[in-house]
């Protein structure tokens, strides 16, 4: 059955791997917004690309209106580090955005009286942990501990998680008893991928090692070599967004979720890093973004995701490393 799609931030890295997947099956038809130019290989795989800001309501209004989209993937959002640096503007950007795109998501959704799927990457951001003493001893963090993140987007991310059970669950329920918005978050670790970088975010050390050591450049490593976060492949991001958007809803039972692939640290990554090239690899931590990534946790407990909907990573981190990573990345700098 041909599905509509809308996808936000387009253009950005999770953006280029899902739109590539999903233009994969020609029953879906994609529409892509994003504030920046979408990438031309991208843009002949979508029915339209729309260059327009996320806080444009009246262009989204008649986007729904045009389209009456089935599924919407709001990716659009400036990651830790850039909103570390503009507090203000990581707040609008990313929790007006998500307001004003849920709410006429919900409005066209109920006046249609069609579900309207809404997928949202959260974050490990959204999790705060006080010191390293205790990052070591929570280990796999469960959905419901330390909700308290130290950086912007952190708390944009949690309050967005928020909206959005808000909007799924209680809003206009008093008037309806169903719910027409059907809200689903998962919060990613870092995400590692063989084609793009990331600009703006913290866990970008590991990305950002791995591609200087392709292009044989040293690299500084902003954080210590003892850092230790989650992180996912590419390829595991985008299936685990298309596997959460196709799961029944019976399935889904929380309005947010884990999702967990390996857990590694600056200082794995660049032993992985030197497979690739000798490069010279240093350790200069900056100040602000090494206690946000200490504040993130060491790894996650995702079991609710692989019990209620079946998720499993394709990749440990001897695959993700060995099988995927390094030959992409080798390949992808010839
Ligand atoms: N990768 C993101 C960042 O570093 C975290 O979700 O900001």
């Amino acid at each position: 059955m041909t599905k509509t799609i809308l996808i936000t931030g387009a253009n950005g890295e999770i953006g280029h791997g899902l739109i590539k997947k999903l233009a994969e099956d020609s029953q879906n038809k994609i529409v892509a917004l994003d504030i920046n130019s979408l990438d031309p290989d991208l843009s002949k795989l979508t029915l339209q690309f729309v260059k327009a800001d996320i806080l444009d309501n009246r262009l989204l209004d008649e986007l729904f209106k045009k389209y009456h989209f089935d599924t919407i993937f709001h990716l659009a959002a400036l990651l830790s580090t850039s909103s570390e640096r503009d507090p203000v503007k990581a707040h609008h950007v990313n929790t007006d955005g998500a307001i004003n795109i849920l709410a006429i998501a919900e409005k066209f959704a109920r006046a249609n009286t069609k579900k309207v799927k809404f997928i949202f990457p959260s974050s490990i951001a959204i999790y705060g942990l006080p010191n390293l003493e205790v990052k070591k001893r929570v280990g796999k963090i469960k959905e419901e501990q330390y909700n308290l993140p130290a950086t912007m987007y952190g708390c944009n991310k949690l309050y967005i998680e928020l909206l959005g059970n808000y909007y799924a669950r209680y809003y206009e329920k008093h008037k309806k008893s169903e719910q027409y918005l059907d809200f689903r978050a998962i919060r990613f670790p870092g995400i590692i991928s063989a084609d793009t970088l990331p600009t703006g975010g913290t866990s970008d050390f590991g990305p950002e090692m791995l591609h200087a050591a392709a292009q044989n450049k040293p690299y500084a490593c902003f954080v210590r070599a003892d850092s230790k976060i989650p992180f996912m492949v590419m390829p595991d991001a985008v299936k685990v967004l298309l596997k959460l958007a196709k799961a029944p809803s019976s399935s889904v039972k929380h309005h947010v979720y884990n999702v967990g692939s390996f857990s590694i640290s600056a200082g794995e990554i660049a032993k992985y890093a030197h497979e690739i090239n000798k490069i010279k690899i240093t350790y200069k931590p900056h100040q602000k973004r090494q206690a946000i990534v200490d504040s993130w946790p060491e790894d996650v407990d995702d079991s609710e995701a692989r019990a209620d909907w079946g998720w499993k990573p394709s990749c440990d981190k001897t695959k993700a490393f060995e099988e995927y990573l390094i030959p992409a990345i080798k390949a992808r700098y010839g």
